[in-house]
């Protein structure tokens, strides 16, 4: 996909730049004492900063942070950002919480108006929201000469590769929760992918649509129907053949495909993760979103933990869509063993599903893009 770049945009010495971040980082602590947990998304936007100063720009930066529903709260304060980066890029400005007033998630002209007074130019390095009609992303191209940061050009370049050229076997591995969350990109993947692995709490929806018993694991019943075409027509979807959880008196077990009345799957088996990370290791391109099982209790972090050191281990080129399954690789301390980690969760399988993102069309119409 081509995208304008920050060569694109000529000399920027002197110039206004307005960049959009995703500095959405985890965050602890209480309300009015909040820590960063993990700076990944501030680190990720450095070389966009870096290439923008070097060359004498004024770099102001905006962003969201949580889901503060348009009013603001010392809970959502971008100040610890602001902190993390005044350490690691001295001297650029980042405003305050985009979501602290309803124009950005509205996308209300005045809002961005009131985003673009001052500025010369626009770039979005911001991947992760990339996926969001929401003014800081999609208003300031229609009126500021713009451009991608690096990170979405990376981000971009990998996940552009996986969904139309890849190196086969193609594996894509898909756990979380929900199965609603990933039902898109599921009917996006089977289309390219060789094999796809389901583990995590959505492969109860899909094990009820093959008539096992899955006691009081997760289940969407309103979408199993859906799961049931899924598998008949695609013989390429795997679910796992063995679970592990908690029986009816709470008491850790493992189980076959059925499991008891008042039982809960809480990872896949080791039968499971065992031929899960075979198939990562023989695949020569693999897609990882969203954990095996809960990974964050260490009686069911197993399955996440063998699919992240097969990702790790294996020669394919690996990608890692962001959030939980990130988040997994880092808490095993393999975060730097793959290709490529997304720093978009919800982004990266809107990319794969659908081939774009409002926020990179939005660029392509820039008013510098010919
Ligand atoms: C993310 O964390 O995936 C992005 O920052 C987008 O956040 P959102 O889901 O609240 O829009």
């Amino acid at each position: 996909m081509k995208l304008p770049l920050l060569e694109d945009l000529g000399d920027v010495r002197g110039r206004n730049v307005l960049v959009r971040t995703d500095f959405n980082v985890p965050m602890s602590g209480a309300d009015d004492a909040r820590t960063i947990s993990d700076d990944f998304r501030i680190r990720a936007a450095l070389p966009t900063i870096a290439w923008l100063t070097d060359r004498g720009a004024n770099v102001v930066c905006v962003s969201h942070l949580g889901r503060p529903k348009g009013a603001p709260s010392t809970k959502y304060s971008m100040a610890p950002v602001a902190a993390r980066l005044a350490e690691l890029a001295p001297g650029v400005e980042v405003r305050e919480n985009l979501r602290f007033l309803p124009g950005e998630e509205g996308n209300d002209p005045a809002f961005v108006a009131e985003l673009i007074r001052g500025m010369d130019l626009y770039v979005n390095d911001a991947f992760g929201a990339a996926h969001r009609a929401h003014a800081s992303v999609v208003g300031p191209p229609q009126f500021l000469p713009s451009a991608a940061g690096r990170l979405i050009e990376r981000e971009v370049a990998v996940l552009d590769r996986l969904r139309s050229t890849p190196k086969r076997p193609f594996v894509a591995v898909l756990g979380g929760a929900k199965v609603s969350d990933k039902l898109g990109v599921i009917d996006a993947l089977v289309k390219v992918v060789d094999r796809l692995l389901i583990g995590g709490g959505m492969c109860f929806t899909f094990l009820a649509a093959q008539g096992y018993s899955i006691g009081d694991s997760l289940c969407e019943p309103d979408q199993v129907e859906h799961c049931r075409t899924l598998l008949r027509e695609h013989p390429s979807i795997v679910l796992p053949d063995d679970i592990i959880g908690l029986d009816a008196d709470g008491v850790y077990a493992t189980f076959g495909k059925r499991l008891p009345d008042g039982a809960k799957g809480m990872d896949i088996g080791p039968g499971s993760a065992a031929a899960f990370g075979d198939a990562v290791m023989d695949a020569r391109s693999v897609f990882w979103n969203g954990p095996m099982g809960v990974f964050e209790d260490p009686r069911f972090a197993k399955g996440t933990r063998t699919v992240a050191q097969a990702m790790a281990d294996t020669k394919a080129f690996t990608v890692v869509g962001g959030g939980d399954s990130a988040a997994a690789l880092a808490q095993f301390g393999l975060d730097g063993d793959v290709d490529h980690v997304s720093t978009g969760g919800g982004a990266s399988l809107e990319f794969l599903e659908f081939g774009d993102l409002p926020g990179l069309e939005a660029l392509r119409k820039a008013p510098n893009v010919k």
